[in-house]
C-alpha cells in the first residue's frame, strides 16, 4: 500500500436497532446495494441506512485530504471508520502505523486502543471540551492515558498551548473562551499526543466567517511545520479548495470525484460537481500553476528570447531554466521573489511559486503592473499576465454557466456565459 490510509471498496451500513437480526438485515441490504437499489429503496425495504457505499480512497502521508459534500452525504461516517468508531460492513480500511499495517475491518485486540491513543486523533465541530477542566487540563487529557510523569506532561502541553497561542489562557475554563479559542484548544488536545493522523470533522463550521478564515490560515501554517496526515471534513467547497491538497466529493454515501483543487474546479467529473463549482470563489481556489501560460509556449526550443505579454516583454532563460535576463521594450528590467520587500518597488517583475493563490497573483499584478513569472524550484515554468488572470477569473463563469446549467429565467447567467474579456 502506497498511502497511509487506504479504503478498499468500503460499505458502511446502519441496521438500526442492534438486535440479533441486524447482521441479516445488513447482508440483505448489501445484496440490494449490489443489485443497484437506492438508499431510499433500502430504508424502505429493510430499514437499513447506507452511510457509505463502495468508497475507495488512498490517502497519502502528510497531505490534507478533504471529504466534501452536503449534509448527510456520508463524510462523518467515512471519517469515523478510520479510528474504528463506525463498523465497516464490507470491504476494508488499512492504516499504516510505522512498519505495521492495521486492518480496521478486523483489528486485533489491543491494536484499536493503541491506534486511538497514539496514531489517530480527532477534532470535533462542537469543540467537545470538558467544562469542568481548565484549558491546560483539557489538553492534558490525551496524555493522561499514557501515565506520563506530571512535569513532562506539563512541558509538552504548554508547548502546544504556546503553538496555538493560548498559553496565557491555560488556567481558564472553556466558557471563558471564544469559539475560535476553544477550537484551538481542541487542536492542541489532538496534537499533544503527536499522532500520525488527525481527523477533523467540520472543525470550523461553528465559527463566524472571519474567525473561520483565520483558523484555516493557522491550520495551514501549522501544517507546514507538523506535516501530519489530516483528513478534514467540510460541507463548504471554498474551505475544501483552500485547505485541501486533495478533495473527495461525496454524494449519497459515495465518492463521486477525487482530485486536486484545480481538478475539481477545472474538470468537474459530473454535473453535480459542476453545480458546486459554480458557487466557488476562484480567487482562493486556483493557483498560479493552473492559470499561467506555460513557458514552452513563449520560449523557443533553443531558449532564445521571445516576446511575451502583448509583445512588450522579452525573456531570457539560462540552461537550467532560470531567469537570466528580462527586457521591456528593449530596456533591461529587474525582478524579485514574491516575499521580497522589492515587490512594492515599481519596475520589478515578480517571481511566484507554482502554488501561489490567484488572489495573491491579482494583488501582486495590481501592485506592480508587471507580468508575474511562475517558478518551480527556481526554474521558470510559466507566466501570468492580464490575459491569464482574466481568463482564470472568468473561467469559473464559463464552465459553471455553460451547457445545461443555464436557466432561461435567470438573466444573470447567460450574460456571464457570454461575456468575453
Ligand atoms: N449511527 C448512525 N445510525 C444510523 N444512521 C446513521 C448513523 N450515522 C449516520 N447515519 C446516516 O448515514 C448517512 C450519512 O451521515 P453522515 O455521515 O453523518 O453525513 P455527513 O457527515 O456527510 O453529514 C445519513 O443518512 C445519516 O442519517
Ligand atoms: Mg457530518
Amino acid at each position: 500500500m502506497a498511502g497511509i490510509v487506504q479504503f478498499d471498496k468500503v460499505d458502511i451500513l446502519f441496521p438500526g436497532i442492534d438486535d440479533r437480526a441486524a447482521r441479516g438485515r445488513v447482508e440483505a441490504a448489501l445484496k440490494g446495494l449490489d443489485a443497484g437499489k437506492s438508499r431510499n429503496d433500502l430504508i424502505a425495504s429493510n430499514g437499513v441506512v447506507v452511510g457509505a457505499a463502495d468508497v475507495n480512497l488512498e490517502i497519502e502521508q502528510g497531505e490534507i485530504f478533504v471529504l466534501m459534500g452536503l449534509s448527510g452525504s456520508g463524510k462523518t461516517t467515512v471519517l469515523r471508520a478510520v479510528n474504528g468508531l463506525n463498523k465497516i460492513s464490507r470491504g476494508r480500511i488499512l492504516i499504516r502505523q510505522g512498519d505495521r499495517v492495521v486492518d480496521m475491518s478486523r483489528p486485533e485486540a489491543g491494536v484499536l486502543k493503541r491506534l486511538r491513543n497514539e496514531a489517530v486523533s480527532m477534532v470535533f465541530q462542537q469543540f467537545a471540551l470538558l467544562p469542568w477542566r481548565t484549558v491546560r487540563r483539557n489538553v492534558e487529557l490525551g496524555l493522561e492515558l499514557r501515565r506520563m510523569p506530571a512535569a513532562e506532561m506539563r512541558k509538552i502541553v504548554d508547548e502546544w498551548l504556546d503553538v496555538v497561542g493560548l498559553l496565557p489562557w491555560a488556567e481558564k475554563y472553556a466558557e471563558e473562551l471564544s469559539g475560535g479559542m476553544q477550537q484551538r484548544v481542541g487542536l492542541a488536545r489532538a496534537l499533544v499526543t503527536n499522532p500520525d493522523i488527525l481527523l477533523m470533522d467540520e472543525p470550523f463550521s461553528a465559527l463566524d466567517p472571519l474567525i473561520r478564515n483565520k483558523l484555516q490560515d493557522e491550520l495551514l501554517s501549522l501544517q507546514r511545520t507538523v506535516r501530519k496526515t489530516i483528513i478534514f471534513v467540510t460541507h463548504d467547497l471554498d474551505e475544501a479548495l483552500k485547505i485541501g491538497n486533495r478533495i473527495a466529493i461525496m454524494k449519497d454515501g459515495r465518492v463521486i470525484q477525487v482530485g486536486k483543487p484545480e481538478d475539481i474546479v477545472l474538470r468537474p467529473a459530473t454535473d453535480y460537481v459542476a453545480e458546486f463549482v459554480k458557487h466557488m470563489n476562484p480567487l482562493t481556489a486556483l493557483r498560479a500553476a493552473s492559470l499561467m501560460k506555460p513557458v514552452g509556449e513563449v520560449v523557443g526550443a533553443d531558449g532564445a528570447h521571445r516576446f511575451i505579454d502583448r509583445d512588450l516583454y522579452e525573456i531570457e532563460l539560462d540552461a537550467d531554466g532560470r531567469l537570466a535576463g528580462l527586457h521591456c521594450r528593449g530596456e533591461s528590467v529587474g525582478w524579485c521573489d514574491a516575499d521580497s520587500e522589492f515587490v512594492r518597488t515599481a519596475g520589478n517583475v515578480v517571481l511566484v511559486e507554482a502554488g501561489c493563490l490567484l488572489k495573491d497573483v491579482v494583488e501582486i499584478r495590481q501592485m506592480t503592473g508587471r507580468p508575474i513569472f511562475v517558478c518551480d524550484g527556481g526554474r521558470i515554468i510559466g507566466f501570468c499576465g492580464s490575459n491569464e488572470i482574466l481568463d482564470a477569473l472568468t473561467h469559473a463563469g464559463r464552465s459553471a454557466y455553460g451547457d445545461g446549467a443555464r436557466s432561461g429565467s435567470d438573466m444573470s447567467k447567460p450574460m456571464l456565459a457570454n461575456s468575453t474579456l
